[in-house]
């Protein structure tokens, strides 16, 4: 048995917990269905995407033999598929204050899949947002948090004090809208914000953009964001570092605790590979078709190898909502 201290993270399942996912998952259809307000159902969640587009991943020549984990022990390009998005349910103005999201499907990964059903599938799933932990807190307050949001802004805020008390209340809003709303989605870093198995490793990982260059201007308008990732993949590669942080210690790192940020000093990120999204124009007929077939597609932390597999309590309420989310809207099948 290993004695490294990065091999002894563990999970910790309390009994309670699949009914709680599963009435949560349950929860979040709900809200699936009344945000569509009738119409063909969307996404749960990270309902808006920006643009979708192809990208290449290159893993690091020099990477250290204990990360050549899965995928990460493959030299030469390997194709992916990437999509932005912003986090909330509802179909909202890019200016309004959320959470952005980055989805990564990466193709030809040898190896059984973790979902009943996709177990043969050939491809594997990493999911990102903007911020380095997930900030809620718990899934429980997570799922609380969304139920009192959809009834509208009106009253919202005496509906969260119910629900969390005046002091988490305002500590809560104060990390969801302290949060800097990015001028572009290429030059903000990613995180998994959660850990997911890295091997005999548990890890966070996260994307760091490679020489950003921020536009003069915040976009503006309703899908600025959009708008600024076509002109700016018009023009050029966009490319970001994919870098792992390992666990040290359930202090430090802990694994049940995603709110908990873990630190560059307690664990410095390692480059494992570069993520280039080559140039394209996403404008023609064609580019337009690329965005529509992502927009159709899936992305799930729990559509991952078990060298992969998504770990602690927010990861473990994710593998009930996904499923429920993609069933309910339809998505296309595995590529
Ligand atoms: C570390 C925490 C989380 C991260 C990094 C994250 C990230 C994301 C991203 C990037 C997407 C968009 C995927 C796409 O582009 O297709 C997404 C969708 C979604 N998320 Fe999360 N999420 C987190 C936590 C949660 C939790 C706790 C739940 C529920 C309990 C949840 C439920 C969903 C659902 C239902 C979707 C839509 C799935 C679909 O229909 O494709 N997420 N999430």
């Amino acid at each position: 048995m290993s004695t490294d201290p990065r091999t002894q993270w563990r999970e910790t399942v309390p009994d309670d917990e699949a009914a709680r996912f599963t009435r949560y998952a349950d929860d979040l259809r709900a809200l699936q269905k009344g945000f569509a307000k009738g119409e063909p159902l969307g996404r749960a969640l990270h309902l808006k995407g920006h643009v979708g587009c192809e990208a290449v991943l290159t893993v690091r020549p020099d990477l250290p033999e204990e990360l050549k984990v899965s995928l990460f022990a493959t030299q030469g390009p390997q194709r992916a598929m990437v999509r932005f998005s912003n986090a909330m349910g509802r179909r909202q103005k890019d200016g309004a204050p959320d959470v952005r999201g980055f989805a990564l499907k990466v193709y030809d990964v040898p190896g059984r899949k973790l979902i009943e059903g996709l177990e043969h599938c050939t491809t594997q799933d990493f999911l990102f947002i903007t911020t380095p932990t997930f900030s809620i807190g718990s899934p429980d307050d997570f799922v609380t948090f969304l139920k009192a949001e959809a009834k509208g802004q009106a009253l919202l805020l005496p509906r969260l004090f119910m629900a969390f008390g005046v002091g988490r209340t305002l500590g809560l809003l104060k990390r969801l809208l302290g949060t800097p709303q990015p001028r572009s989605l290429a030059t903000v870093p990613y995180y998994t914000a959660a850990p997911v198995r890295f091997g005999p490793f548990a890890a966070k990982l996260q994307l760091v953009p490679v020489r950003p260059v921020e536009p003069a201007e915040k976009p503006i308008g309703v899908d600025g964001y959009r708008d600024e990732l076509i002109a700016r993949l018009q023009q050029g590669d966009v490319v970001f570092s994919l870098r792992a942080q390992l666990y040290v210690d359930d202090t430090r790192t802990p694994i049940e605790d995603a709110s908990v940020l873990w630190t560059d000093e307690a664990s410095p990120p390692i480059e494992l590979a570069t993520l280039t999204l080559p140039r394209v124009d996403l404008a023609t007929p064609e580019g337009r078709e690329l965005c529509a077939r992502v927009e159709a597609m899936s992305f799930d932390p729990w559509h991952a190898v078990e060298e992969f597999r998504p770990l602690g309590a927010v990861m473990r309420a994710r593998k009930y909502a996904y499923g429920a989310s993609v069933i309910a809207r339809g998505a296309s099948p595995e590529p």
